[in-house]
This record gives structure tokens, sequence and C-alpha cells, in this order.
């Protein structure tokens, strides 16, 4: 059916109000009022309609002619007289230049931990943040509904697949792919259920592994006290106290005098003069023997760090929370 004068009046007045300059306006009244315009092939067809309804359409079509003419002169005169942009705008004022972004505190501090370690004969390898059951437990002694899984509240992504709850599984995918010896650092986010003043559902670990003929939990501990006392500095202490993870036997957790209340004890530290900032131990033979590893020629030993809780120690930062609020006052003092 052909368009009604009331329905081309109103798609031109709609045009209209969305044209910005009078060149649109223009190309809008020829598009309506030209020879080959809306409004005139209506007009036009107005003695092809029943003689008795002829005058009516006719009058009807003249007025919204009319209307439309004098809309789109309007519209033109208003463009006219509305300021320039170099009335709106002084061009003679300094630009604003937007503000160079940074590396963010936690990349920082990460890309410091890689480097310390290179720099101890390490290599660096990534691996994936959803990650297969077997990976992020099974392969690394964790066995289908042992209670150790509970230690890590894990998000699921389907019943064999998960958000890695730590980089562990990178140790499994190394080990799988080249023979020893290995001596890697893996860094990435990994992910669970835990929110606090020092956890968050989203945080960053360095996973360490080395592997190799006779090595020992004396060259853990010498490897990680070089690395706090490259990191912080030869009086940072540390404290090992004995863990369990079901990848490591014997297993550490490892603590550093908490920086921020200097040993007094703060919140930050609940009260107790340290804060734990990784895990670590001997790698378990059933690991090995997952990889295919002779567990009576070699040894090694693993660590996994929380990079959050390195650069709150770093930079004194009561709250892990901070990293993560995107809020730039915060972020600009790195
Ligand atoms: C682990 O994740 C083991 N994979 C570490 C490991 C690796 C042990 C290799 C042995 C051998 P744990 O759950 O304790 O362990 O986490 C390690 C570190 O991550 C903690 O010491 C802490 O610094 C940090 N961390 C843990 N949960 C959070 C969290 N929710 N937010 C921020 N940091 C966290």
């Amino acid at each position: 059916m052909e368009p009604s004068i009331e329905q081309i009046r109103e798609d031109a007045l709609a045009e209209l109000d969305a044209a910005a300059d009078p060149e649109t306006v223009n190309a809008l009244s020829i598009r309506y009022l030209g020879r080959k315009g809306r409004v005139t092939l209506f007009l036009r067809n107005i003695s092809s309609l029943p003689p008795e309804e002829r005058p009516a359409a006719g009058k009807k079509a003249n007025q919204v002619k009319k209307a439309l003419e004098q809309a789109f002169a309007d519209a033109v005169e208003a463009m006219a007289a509305a300021p320039s942009v170099e009335d709106r705008i002084d061009v003679s004022l300094p630009g604003r230049n937007p503000r160079p972004g940074h590396v963010h505190p936690i990349t920082q501090i990460t890309n410091r931990i890689c480097e310390i370690f290179l720099r101890l004969g390490f290599d660096v390898a990534e691996g994936p943040e959803v990650e297969k059951d077997w990976y992020n437990f099974e392969a690394l002694n964790f066995p289908k509904d042992h209670p150790a899984r509970d230690m890590q509240d894990t998000f699921f992504v389907s019943e064999d697949i998960v958000l890695r709850t730590h980089t562990s599984p990178i140790q499994v995918r190394i080990m799988e792919k080249q023979p020893p010896p290995v001596r890697v650092v893996a860094p990435g986010k990994v992910f669970r259920c835990d929110s606090d003043l020092t956890h968050t559902p989203m945080f960053h670990q360095v996973e360490g592994l080395l592997v190799d003929d006779r090595i020992t939990f004396g060259d853990l501990k010498g490897v990680l006290t070089t690395f706090v006392h490259e990191m912080f500095d030869e009086k940072t202490s540390l404290r090992f106290r004995p863990s369990f993870f079901p990848f490591t036997e014997p297993s550490a957790e490892v603590d550093i005098l908490c920086v921020i209340c200097r040993g007094e004890g703060c919140r930050v530290c609940s009260q107790t003069g340290w804060l734990e900032v990784l895990g670590a131990g001997m790698v378990h033979p059933a690991v090995f023997e997952n990889v295919g590893y002779d567990t009576e020629r070699i040894s090694g030993f693993a660590f996994g760090m929380g990079v959050e809780r390195i650069a709150m120690l770093k930079y004194g930062i009561d709250d892990i929370r901070r990293f993560f609020d995107n809020d730039i006052r915060f972020l600009g003092q790195f």
C-alpha cells in the first residue's frame, strides 16, 4: 500500500530531527519536495484517486508540502545562526594530553620475580587458565573426592574442566614435554572462590620447578632464601612451616616477616607478624610417575608463590583488593 501523506510527513520530520548540517537538510528537501520527491509523487498520484476523494487529498498534501518547506527553511536558518565550531572552541588553549598508562603493579612484580629466577638459571613457561581436571588435580596426586581438593575452592566449567586453582598444573605440562633436567618458573592467573583482605577470587602465582640428579630440600631453601633476599633485602627473614600438598613430600609453607608491622602483628598478618607467601616441597614420586620420569634417578623441588602477597609486602599495601579496584589514584603510584 502507498504510504499516506501523514506517514510521509512524519518520516520527513524524523529525518530532519536527525540532520546536523544544512547540506543534509538540502538533501532531505530534494528527497521529499524535489521533482521526484515523495510529496511531489504523492501529489501527482492524486489524479488516479476516485473524483470525490481528490479535493480533500489534494488540500491535505498541499498543506504538508507547505509545512515541510517551512520546516526545512527554518532548520537551515537556525543552523546558520548557531555559532561555528571555531566560535565554540578556543583553539588557542593548550590541548589535553591523554594520561600515559603504565604496567600494572602486579605485572611489574611478576616480571621482577621472573627476572630474579632467570638470573638463577630458570626458564619461563606458561599454561592455560582453563584447565583439565587431570592437570589441575589428578596428575598432581589429588584423586577424585580427595579431601585436599577442598583446600582450593574451585570454579568448575564442567565436570572435567576447571578454572585452574593454582599454577602447579604447568609442572605436569612441562615434564610431559621434556626429559630432566627441568628448571622453570611459570607465572599466571589462578582462580578460587575466596575473598577477604588477603584473598581475591582471581590472583596470580608464580610456579617454580627444578628437577635434576640429587636435588635436596637444602637446594629449595637456598633458592628461596636467595630469591627473598633479592626481592626484599638480606634482612628479610623467612620461616618454613611443615604443611601438606598431595604433590610434594615433604611439604612446607613459607612465610616472610610482615614488612607492614615488622613482626609486631597487624590486621594484614592477622596479628602473627608473618605473612604466608608460598607453598613448596619436594616433588612427590606419584607426580613423576604420572609423567614417566624415573623416580630412582631424579628428584626435584617445586614451589608456588602468591604474587599479590609479595606485592603487598613490597609496597606496604594492607588490602589485596586495591590491586583490582582500578582506582587510578592507587595504580598511579607504582
Ligand atoms: C598452592 O597453590 C600450591 N600449588 C603451591 C605449591 C606449589 C606447593 C608447588 C608445593 C609445590 P596455596 O593454596 O597455599 O598453595 O597457595 C600458594 C600461595 O598463593 C599462598 O601462599 C598465597 O600467597 C597465595 N594465595 C592463595 N590463595 C590466595 C587468594 N585467594 N588470594 C591471593 N593469594 C592467594
